[in-house]
């Protein structure tokens, strides 16, 4: 079922979650890639199978498409960041589906660079993560959703969930790094 009501993300129709969960196989990729402000350029057919849209309802648009509403934004200001300095990242993100499925994935995100050295884009390759790092994730990212919601203005959540992040892991492991690789390590299939 669609959301009717004006949309949050322009002038798109924003797919209502209904809590179903899909999924995919463990030896399949979901691709895609973006030009350096997020906009898709390219999505594979595991993506768009999975999402449920057809490549040209894809192609052209920014990528929160896909984005859940229970997804942290300190999440996506954490990729951001670390893409901005140019490194790579690995986060596990809860994905929108366009009959309002969500779906989670393991994502590795990376910078593609011109031959002047500057960003010409971005590449994801997500798989599916085991049930375990979803369990692990999950309490966590409720925490930061639960902090942001406590503010009115996004700017105030994402300052306030991102020093949650920071704290939470702190407490688990010595940087996001540690943890994120703790918890990939750690996955049974
Ligand atoms: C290559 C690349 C892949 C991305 N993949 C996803 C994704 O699968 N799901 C998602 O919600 N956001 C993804 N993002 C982040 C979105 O661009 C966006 O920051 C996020 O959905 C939060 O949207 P918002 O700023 O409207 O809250 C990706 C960004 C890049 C550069």
């Amino acid at each position: 079922m669609l959301d009717t009501r004006p949309a949050a993300r322009g002038a798109r129709s924003v797919p209502r979650p209904t809590g179903v969960e899909r999924t995919f196989a463990a030896d399949e990729l979901i691709v895609s890639k973006t030009d350096p402000r997020g906009v898709i350029t390219y999505a594979n057919d595991v993506f768009l199978r999975v999402s449920g849209y057809d490549l040209d309802q894809v192609l052209g648009q920014p990528h929160n498409l896909i984005r859940h509403p229970d997804m942290p934004r300190a999440v996506f200001k954490l990729l951001w960041d670390t893409l901005a300095a140019r490194q790579e990242v690995f986060a596990y993100i809860d994905n929108l589906a366009a009959d309002g499925g969500h779906y989670w994935v393991l994502a590795h995100v990376t910078p593609s660079y011109g031959a002047d050295g500057a960003v010409v884009g971005y590449h994801s390759n997500r798989r599916r993560p085991a049930r375990s790092a979803v369990e692990r994730v999950r309490p966590l990212y409720q925490r930061l959703l639960a902090e942001e919601r406590r503010h009115p203005n996004a700017r105030a959540a994402v300052e306030a969930s991102s020093r949650l992040l920071g704290e939470l892991i702190a407490e688990q492991a010595q940087s996001y790094d540690d943890w994120i690789w703790s918890i990939i390590n750690d996955e049974e299939h």
